[in-house]
């Protein structure tokens, strides 16, 4: 099916909970239905009581600017409902907070991630990818996810937050684990994210433990100095802050930078334009996060009875944003099912938007910039060794293996 067909089968044959149908692609056919016939619809699921399925840009926006009526905070940014110990762990990370907390704790890390303070770091950061992509040279083949895009947003990330060179691939290998379970390549046995999480927030206490002392001023130091209502985070505040700064740092770029290959690959004549005009990256780079949003869903609960598209939500329901459907709306969007690299305005809501929007976006578009623009000095003739392998999840638009073969230049 191409992705501009519109599903015309019984609305409730569609299931956008179903990990294997986002596992082969983002089923843009069904989209494409509920965008036309049902933006706001009820959708059942085997796992819980059911969502509205939200997949208008316009309602996107409606839902995510307005954290009064929907919430973060009452039932957590995932769709299913987790158990009470969980949800209130994550009711004590960034994503899970409404105003006015959640201003407060942004305030905290925001300061990280203004544009001067990114600026900052893209001297180290070129470097860095540099290195990463000069060792394509010595060979003409690669898998790329683990050779190049899951090295680049690791880097980053510890930078900032000053994670030691040498935990850093252990540090990656948990945050794996603990956002990409769904798949039981990644995570085998519930046990793996348990066993996962123990580790990583065993880490995050040793992290705590060597900043305290230290006079840097990364952005663990930050946290730990931070003063929310005139006290310190508590040792959980810091550490789930600190997980979440690690995973959302990692698995959203790696995704990004290797969905970014796979689609140039897929229009060689842009590939080509980019190659004479590496002005055009910068747009590229929306156009990809347009394309292949890294995250497919977030939710919200409604704080009272309301209203979104003209279809009533009743307080305590859950409505889910699908991103790829928003990012295909041709009511914002001309021509949404052909990629462009030219495309401006590009208003692709893949960070999100409103209240929660995207803290790493300035860190995301300059990483993702510069390992286009690095690797396309570095390699030519580019070409898939074998069909890419992507993760089964409706979470995370993730790549786990990506083979190919090169030229160096
Ligand atoms: C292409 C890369 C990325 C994408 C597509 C992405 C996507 C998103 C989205 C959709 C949200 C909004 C969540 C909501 O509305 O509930 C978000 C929030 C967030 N992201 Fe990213 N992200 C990316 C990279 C990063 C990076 C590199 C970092 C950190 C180093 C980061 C840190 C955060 C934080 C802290 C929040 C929470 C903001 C808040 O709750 O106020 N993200 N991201």
């Amino acid at each position: 099916m191409a992705d501009a067909d519109v599903f015309e089968g019984p609305l409730g044959e569609i299931d956008l909970t179903d990990a294997s149908v986002w596992e082969r692609a983002a089923p843009h056919e069904w989209l494409n239905r509920l965008r036309r016939d049902a933006p706001v619809h009820w959708h059942e699921e085997a796992d819980g009581p059911g969502f509205w399925a939200i997949t208008r840009h316009d309602d996107v926006r409606r839902i995510s600017t307005d954290p009064d009526t929907f919430s973060s905070w009452v039932g957590g940014p995932l769709r299913l409902d987790p158990p009470p110990e969980e949800l209130e762990q994550l009711r004590m990370v960034i994503i899970g907070m409404d105003p006015p907390d959640h201003r407060t704790f942004r305030t905290i890390v925001s300061k990280a991630f203004t544009p001067k303070m990114i600026g900052r770091i893209e001297p180290a950061l070129r470097e860095e990818t540099r290195r990463v992509v000069a060792e394509l040279r010595d060979d003409t083949r690669c898998e790329f996810v683990g050779d190049v895009a899951a090295r680049i947003p690791m880097w980053s990330i510890s930078e900032l937050m000053g994670v030691p060179e040498a935990d850093r691939q252990r540090l990656y290998e948990l945050s794996h684990c603990l956002i990409d379970d769904q798949d039981p390549e990644i995570a085998p046995s519930p046990d793996t994210s348990v066993v996962a999480s123990a580790e990583v927030f065993a880490y995050a206490d040793a992290m705590a433990e060597r900043s305290r002392g230290s006079d840097s001023d990364d952005l663990t130091s930050a946290l730990l100095a931070a003063e929310v209502d005139g006290r310190a985070l508590t040792d959980l505040e810091f550490s789930l802050f600190f997980i979440f700064l690690i995973v959302a740092g990692n698995e959203t770029t790696r995704t990004a930078t290797s969905h970014g290959l796979i689609t140039l690959l897929e229009h060689p004549e842009q590939l080509a334009q980019l190659r004479a005009d590496r002005s055009l990256i910068p747009g590229a780079v929306e156009e990809i996060l347009r394309w292949q949003p890294p995250i497919h869903h977030f939710r919200r609960t409604a704080t009272r009875d309301t209203e979104v598209g003209g279809q009533r939500i009743s307080e305590g329901e859950k409505v889910i944003m699908w991103y790829a459907a928003a990012n295909r709306d041709d009511s914002i969007i001309d021509d949404p099912h052909t990629f462009d690299i030219h495309r401006t305005p590009n208003q692709q809501l893949s960070f999100g938007i409103g209240e929660h929007f995207c803290l790493g976006a300035n860190l995301a578009r300059l990483s993702l910039r510069i390992i286009f623009e690095e690797l396309l000095d570095a390699i030519d003739d580019i070409e898939l060794a074998t069909p890419p392998r992507r993760l089964h999840s409706n979470l995370i638009n993730g790549i786990k293996e990506l083979q190919v073969t090169y030229r160096p230049t």
